[in-house]
């Protein structure tokens, strides 16, 4: 693979898809290859007909947690052989909004399924392609709910209980705490500016071999300010 795969992780309302779009666009002005926006549930075709069942409010028969997972792996396995792995074979930064840590944190933690199973599916629906770097937006589930609230409805999963996103905040933890090359934890209840520059500094920080195309202009790591 020659191409970046970046992923934001983190609970509802957490601003990574805000985030996301800010970074594709500051790294659209800036390198030469392509930079690719893509999202689970939904990165393909099949992906947004299994985004809708997973996510709409429905009436009658439920989805049960292990359909749920199913129905996750599915998205991925399609994700990862239909665009991912193309795009990043032909030199892409790609940057995904939710990957296998969504998965282990709320399938896993969230509705309490089996741990070594979560891991078994990621890897079959993945073929063990893992993020270069995985950025965790933290929030506590009050304020993150909160913000998701005053963007509309609630989906599905919003609609859960405060100590089903608390779990879920529990995993991102705990994945962060097992995988330190790979995930980093960015305070999420900063200011959207502030949050950006740091998700900009990381990315030069840990993506700079693999981003050799990036023209950073020379006072730009002083702008930045923010060690924390
Ligand atoms: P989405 O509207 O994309 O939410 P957000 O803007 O917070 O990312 O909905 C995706 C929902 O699917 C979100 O509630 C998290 C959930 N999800 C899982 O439960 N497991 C998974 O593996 C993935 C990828 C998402």
């Amino acid at each position: 693979m020659t191409g970046s795969f970046v992923v934001f992780e983190g609970i509802e309302g957490c601003g990574k898809t805000t985030q996301l779009q800010r970074t594709c666009d500051w790294l659209r002005s800036r390198v030469r290859g392509s930079v690719v926006v893509t999202r689970e549930p939904g990165g393909t075709e099949l992906g947004r007909q299994l985004r809708t069942v997973l996510l709409e409010v429905r009436e009658g028969e439920p989805i049960g947690d292990r359909a749920e997972l199913l129905l996750y792996a599915a998205d991925r396995a399609q994700h990862v052989e239909r665009s991912i792995k193309p795009q990043l074979a032909s030199g892409a930064i790609v940057l995904c909004d939710r990957y296998t840590d969504s998965t282990v944190a709320y399938q896993g933690y969230g509705r309490q399924l089996n741990r070594e199973l979560i891991d078994r599916l990621n890897h079959i629906a993945t073929g063990g392609l893992e993020p270069d770097l995985t950025l965790w937006l933290d929030v506590e589930p009050e304020i993150g709910l909160d913000r998701a609230r005053k963007r509309g409805e609630a989906n599905r999963l919003e609609r859960e209980a405060l100590d089903f996103h608390r779990r879920v905040r529990q995993g991102y933890a705990a994945l962060a705490q097992q995988y330190p090359h790979r995930i980093v934890r960015i305070d999420g209840r900063r200011s959207p500016d502030e949050v950006e520059k740091k998700v900009q500094q990381i990315l030069t920080e840990r993506l700079s071999l693999k981003l050799s195309g990036l023209e950073l202009p020379p006072t730009w790591m002083r702008d930045t300010g923010d060690n924390g």
